[in-house]
């Protein structure tokens, strides 16, 4: 039933996020729903999120939603774990459409992973202050502990991503996060590593060597792909499937700092070519 994949116009997929991170998702959503067209925004002059307060990232984040809007975005996706986890409502106020941030996703995919029922989620210092992922998994009767590791996301962006300075910071960062030592609660045998941040799923596979073994690790990116699918009621490409794919997405990008900086890292980040950059100065 090829026809049942596809849907009935090809939407306009909007994607925020503080800055090229949120290309991770983006990519998520190119694998399971090619049949759409994406507006991507990246707020790269006013990056980092991950250390600002929820005011600031609510007026950043709302601004930035309104534009893409403006550009014909008939849905939201706040591929920024900071953004959603400080300013989902603000934003799902301010927005006309519908608004899927990355927090519920991943906490939802957290929690079918883990057998024990206890999840370690690491993300920005914001996102983690903020403990929007301990709430989203202590709903689904999961235990929770959290870890803020800042410096991933400085190391991630100088393309440190198999680096032996990124290792040692994960080591301690990670040692800390499973440590039976350092918390007082019945952690050290959690079963899954949730990675709450756009950026950490480019060292997947240095924390995979540095996370006790038996852990599984878990990104929303793909969660959250599933989860737009479902909202525009089509079914996504699963991974057997998608050498079928036939639609060929238009992809235009919206940065606030330099396009050709953005191209470049755009395209490490993506792993495809990124091409339609337009600078946006958004006016405070
Ligand atoms: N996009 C942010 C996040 O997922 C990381 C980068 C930032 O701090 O702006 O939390």
């Amino acid at each position: 039933m090829p026809n049942s994949r596809k849907p009935r116009h090809r939407v306009k997929i909007g994607v925020f996020d503080s800055g090229v991170g949120g290309l991770t998702v983006l990519r998520a959503l190119l694998d399971r729903i090619p049949d759409a067209d994406y507006l991507y925004f990246g707020d790269t002059a006013r990056l980092p999120y991950g250390s600002k307060s929820a005011a600031t990232v609510a007026h950043y984040a709302v601004g930035a939603v309104r534009y893409l809007q403006e550009q014909g975005a008939e849905l939201l996706v706040i591929a920024c774990n900071t953004a959603t986890a400080l300013a989902l409502d603000e934003i799902k106020a301010a927005a006309g459409v519908e608004v899927i941030g990355v927090v519920e996703p991943g906490a939802e995919a957290a929690a079918a992973a883990s057998r024990k029922r206890k999840v370690v989620v690491i993300g920005t210092d914001a996102t983690i202050r903020s403990h929007a992922y301990r709430r989203a998994l202590e709903a689904r009767k999961v235990a929770v502990r959290e870890k803020a590791c800042p410096l991933f996301v400085p190391l991630v962006e100088e393309g440190w991503v198999e680096h032996p300075v990124t290792e040692q910071v994960a080591k301690i960062y990670l040692s800390e996060a499973f440590s039976p030592e350092v918390h007082s609660d019945d952690m050290p045998d959690a079963d899954v590593l949730l990675l709450g941040c756009t950026h950490y799923p480019l060292i997947k596979p240095l924390l995979r060597r540095v996370a006790p073994e038996p852990v599984a690790i878990v990104d929303s990116a793909e969660s959250t792909a599933l989860d737009v699918a479902r909202q525009l009621q089509i079914e996504s490409l699963s991974s057997s499937t998608r050498s079928e794919r036939r639609g060929v997405p238009q992809l235009k990008f919206f940065a606030t700092d330099s396009a050709e900086k953005f191209r470049i890292m755009g395209t490490r980040f993506l792993g495809l070519p990124v091409e339609d950059v337009v600078h946006v100065d958004l006016k405070e």
